[in-house]
């Protein structure tokens, strides 16, 4: 019996777990949360429509009983407080540590082997948390942040050229803020480098829409998005559960690849069912490098805020 459980069945969690169930990569998909039934419903609600949107991996709920999640192969963290408007990611530190912390400690007690991805914000600063709470080797810890930033800045190139954004692929690095990295250099479009089919002014103005992305939508909804973050975490369980050895760019720990060591960022790896089975180091310029340390240092600032708590 394979199961995925999702802890935190709040917009992202509660999107995440549909996706994952409607992917048929597990047999079970449990959703949790410390909110009285909300888990519950949310998961009833979902697995109402197996026999309309024809899935059949059961999907359950529960109200902070951690037993029920015993044995998952996959645990997607979404527990949390999102962004408000004029919120960065980053005020979220004091809140979301103590939460993700507890609820680590509670899922490695109850499924010691699995692989945890980490979806709270601020996420590389989560991640570590998670990290360092599990003790479990760091391919077997990562964050979710680069597919749906790669999914932002992949959807805005569509919209601009007027084509499928099932051609496009992007590769982005760094943190989960405004200072991750998208690559143009390293971005396609069914294979033409998307440097010869747009100029660097274009460019440039998607890279800034990709960077302030999330504040977008918390702009327009007053609290963080959820379909684009839920879908990409689960695009992370399904290769993972499939073992399809799919490149994503993924929050993982470095350990002296590009420069860095002992930090979680964003970079492209290879995902698999032993979780990060590579990290793929890509040959980076200079300015392309500069704005990588520039990240790393950003992120690295808000892992010493997390210290001093
Ligand atoms: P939400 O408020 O809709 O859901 C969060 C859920 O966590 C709530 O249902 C709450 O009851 C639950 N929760 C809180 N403490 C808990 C605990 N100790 N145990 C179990 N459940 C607990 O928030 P939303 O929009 O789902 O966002 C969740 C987190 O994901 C936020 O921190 C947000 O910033 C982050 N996020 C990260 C993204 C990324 O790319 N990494 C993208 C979007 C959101
Ligand atoms: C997002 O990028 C706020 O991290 C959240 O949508």
């Amino acid at each position: 019996m394979s199961k995925v459980s999702v802890i935190g069945a709040g917009n992202v969690g509660a999107t995440c777990a549909e996706n994952v169930a409607r992917a048929e990569v597990a047999n079970e998909v449990v959703l949790l949360d410390i909110k009285e039934n909300f888990a519950e419903g949310k998961a009833l609600d979902i697995w109402e429509t197996s026999p309309v949107n024809y899935f059949d991996t059961f999907i359950s709920g529960t109200t902070n009983d951690y037993s029920k999640t015993a044995n998952s192969d996959v645990v997607v963290i979404t527990s949390g407080i999102p962004r408000r408007p004029g919120m960065s990611r980053d005020d979220l530190i004091a809140t979301n540590a103590k939460i993700v912390k507890s609820v680590t400690e509670q899922v490695i007690a109850h499924s010691p082997d699995c692989i945890i991805i980490v979806v709270s914000n601020p996420l590389d600063v989560m991640t570590y948390q998670a990290y360092l709470t599990s003790a479990k080797p760091s391919h077997q810890v990562m964050g979710m942040a680069g597919v749906l930033d790669t999914a932002r800045f992949r959807s805005f190139i569509a919209m601009e050229l007027d084509v499928s954004p099932k051609d496009i692929q992007a590769v982005l690095m760094g943190g989960h803020g405004d200072t991750m990295v998208p690559l143009p250099r390293y971005t396609t479009v069914a294979g033409i480098p998307l440097t010869e089919l747009m100029d660097k002014a274009t460019i440039d103005a998607l890279v800034e829409r990709t960077k302030k992305g999330g504040g977008e939508i918390v702009k327009l909804l007053g609290t963080s998005g959820w379909y684009a973050p839920g879908a990409a975490a689960a695009q992370m369980v399904e290769a993972i559960m499939k073992d399809s050895k799919r490149i994503f760019p993924c929050c993982s720990w470095l350990t002296g690849q590009y420069g860095i060591n002992d930090l979680y960022l964003g970079v492209p790896v290879k995902l698999g069912r032993n979780g990060i089975e590579e990290i793929i180091e890509l040959k980076l310029n200079d300015e392309e490098m500069a704005l990588l340390n520039e990240s790393a240092a950003a992120v690295r600032s808000v892992c010493d805020v997390l210290k001093t708590l």
